[in-house]
């Protein structure tokens, strides 16, 4: 029987475009669980509490999880720990990543294999982890946060490690979202362009990169977090129910230069 409460879990929450995303569906009979790694030893802890701070004044219930997703059974941890919590688990968005500025040559095997466990590894223990979750929701959403990286190399800026684990994801998102099509669950992509960072940020540019950046885009600015968290948003939303299997650019148009 469908109810009104709405059950989230948004990773790589305490700053961009996860937190984004929590401020923007934040409100009342929205649960959400946020999740973060809280920086390298813990040191960004507190920006994911303040995020939370910002969802709950805004009428949301949260609970937050710290792990790294670069460990093995950390995100289908999320998933036991959002439904032990909130009873239901309706909508997933994998956001939590990075890019890694290195050619080849220049990454190690690890360096790959990191970049497929944060990402691909992650993504796949969601969906894995949540599919009877998101069957049994009247509203079962996955978005999945990729980039501009997988198929463009603006300004030569190479990330091949990230494009490598972006683009798998891509395509297992393609997979699930036939998979479970029937079901009334959707599946779908935001893949951002240039997007501003937050202080806290991991960025992989330096200051007049990210100058550079903006002006090669047509409407020459960088992407907000707040214009990605509008697609994942729009996605997440029963609206958006006939879409599936997209994989949605929000870059000012960078992809058509
Ligand atoms: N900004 C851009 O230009 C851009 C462009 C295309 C795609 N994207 C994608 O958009 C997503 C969000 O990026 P953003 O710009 O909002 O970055 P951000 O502000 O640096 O946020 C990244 C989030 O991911 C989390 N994270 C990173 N590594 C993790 C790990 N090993 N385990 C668990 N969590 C981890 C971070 O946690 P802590 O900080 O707590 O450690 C943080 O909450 C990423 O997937 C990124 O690849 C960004």
């Amino acid at each position: 029987m469908a109810n009104n409460k709405r059950v989230t879990l948004i990773t790589g929450a305490s700053s961009g475009i996860g937190a984004a995303t929590a401020r923007r569906i934040a409100g009342p009979g929205e649960c959400l669980l946020l999740h973060a790694r809280g920086g390298v030893d813990g040191q960004k802890i507190p920006l994911l509490e303040a995020v939370a701070e910002e969802a709950r004044a805004a009428g949301a219930t949260v609970h937050l999880a710290i792990s790294d997703l670069g460990e093995t059974g950390a995100a289908a941890a999320l998933v036991t720990d959002a439904v032990d919590k909130f009873g239901q688990l309706d909508r997933i968005v994998s956001n939590a990543g990075f890019a890694l500025n290195k050619v080849i040559g220049e990454i190690t095997r690890d360096d790959l294999e990191q970049s497929h466990r944060v990402i691909t590894g992650a993504f796949f223990e969601l969906i894995d982890a949540a599919l009877p979750h998101l069957i049994a929701s009247d509203c079962g959403r996955v978005v999945a946060v990729s980039s501009f990286v997988v198929d463009q190399i603006p300004l030569k800026r190479m990330f091949p490690a990230t494009a490598a684990a972006k683009g798998a994801m891509e395509a297992m998102a393609k997979t699930f979202a036939v998979q479970v099509a029937g079901d009334g669950v959707t599946v779908n992509c935001v893949a951002p362009g240039f997007t501003e960072k937050e202080s806290a940020g991991h960025s992989a540019l330096s200051q007049s990169s990210w100058q550079d950046a903006a002006d090669l885009a047509p409407n020459q600015r960088l992407a907000k977090p707040t214009d990605i968290a509008a697609a994942i948003a729009f996605f997440l939303s029963e609206e958006a129910s006939h879409i599936t299997g997209q994989v949605l650019r929000v870059d000012g148009g960078l992809s058509l230069t």
